[in-house]
């Protein structure tokens, strides 16, 4: 896609992302850190739609905000679109994240990255990204892509399927700055980093707020069983759909 289609899809997609974006995640995160005045930290911000989201948000008071995107013809539309934004600064800074991550900085109280972990293999880039914010500071990683892309209406159950097939791979198989970058499963990979998270105690405060004691348990032996069952597809490589049992050679059909 070249710049002007990419430029025209980011602000295609900013009524999107306002309707996909998870409500309760947002408010938890502006009630955290809205009145603070935080300096916020946004990694591949694109156009600039994430701040112009904020600047309408009637919490979140950012004391800066740096936008940083390793486009120049982004970076040069975001400060289009944003010339005329008067409640906090924008500085505005065109780097790849990685480079701008090494440069050593002083950490931000909020860091924002949308619809932009997924470019990355997580446990790579996640332990650089963590010390981005000050040891009490929040994260904000929305609309992270998980490996589910649906076609309506089906058109030709084949072709749809092959492509989906490109599309993931696509990701799984992109390279930035001579490296493999990107993960179509970035989402569920990030629930599983435990060693880089250490599961924090906010972080299990908002979890205990949404589920009981009972689903807290449920939740947990569901993580167990697919981690585990990962471990055993991935270890042996089987390929989950290539079991067929001895006592039942038929693969099983749905009513
Ligand atoms: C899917 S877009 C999302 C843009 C914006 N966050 C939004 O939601 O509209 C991904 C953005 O990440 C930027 N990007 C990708 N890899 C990058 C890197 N290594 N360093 C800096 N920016 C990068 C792209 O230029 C693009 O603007």
């Amino acid at each position: 896609m070249d710049d002007a289609s990419f430029i025209r899809y980011l602000s295609a997609k900013k009524t999107v992302d306002d309707r996909a974006l998870n409500r309760r995640v947002w408010d938890a995160m502006t009630a955290r850190v809205g009145s603070l005045f935080p300096r916020v930290l946004e990694l591949g911000g694109g156009i600039g739609t994430m701040v112009e989201r904020a600047a309408a948000d009637p919490v979140l008071r950012p004391r800066s905000w740096t936008l940083v995107d390793g486009q120049v013809a982004f970076v040069q539309e975001a400060r289009r679109r944003l010339a005329g934004l008067r409640k906090f600064p924008v500085e505005f800074l065109c780097a790849d994240v990685e480079d701008f991550i090494a440069g050593g900085i002083e950490p931000f109280d909020l860091v924002i990255a949308n619809a932009f972990l997924d470019l990355f293999y997580p446990a790579r880039i996640l332990p650089k990204l963590l010390k981005l914010a000050r040891s009490s500071g929040s994260f904000l990683f929305s609309i992270t892509f998980d490996g589910l892309t649906a076609l309506e209406p089906e058109v030709d159950r084949e072709l749809d399927r092959r492509i989906v097939d490109l599309y993931h791979r696509s990701m799984d198989e992109r390279i930035a700055a001579g490296k493999v970058s990107g993960d179509s499963r970035c989402g569920r990979h990030l629930l599983t980093l435990l060693p880089q998270t250490g599961a924090p105690d906010d972080v299990y405060l908002a979890m205990a707020r949404e589920f009981d004691p009972a689903e807290q348990v449920a939740l947990t032996l569901a993580i167990v069983a697919i981690n585990g069952w990962n471990r055993l597809a991935v270890g042996f490589r089987r390929p989950v759909g290539s079991y067929v049992s001895s006592r039942h050679p038929e693969p099983a059909t749905m009513p």
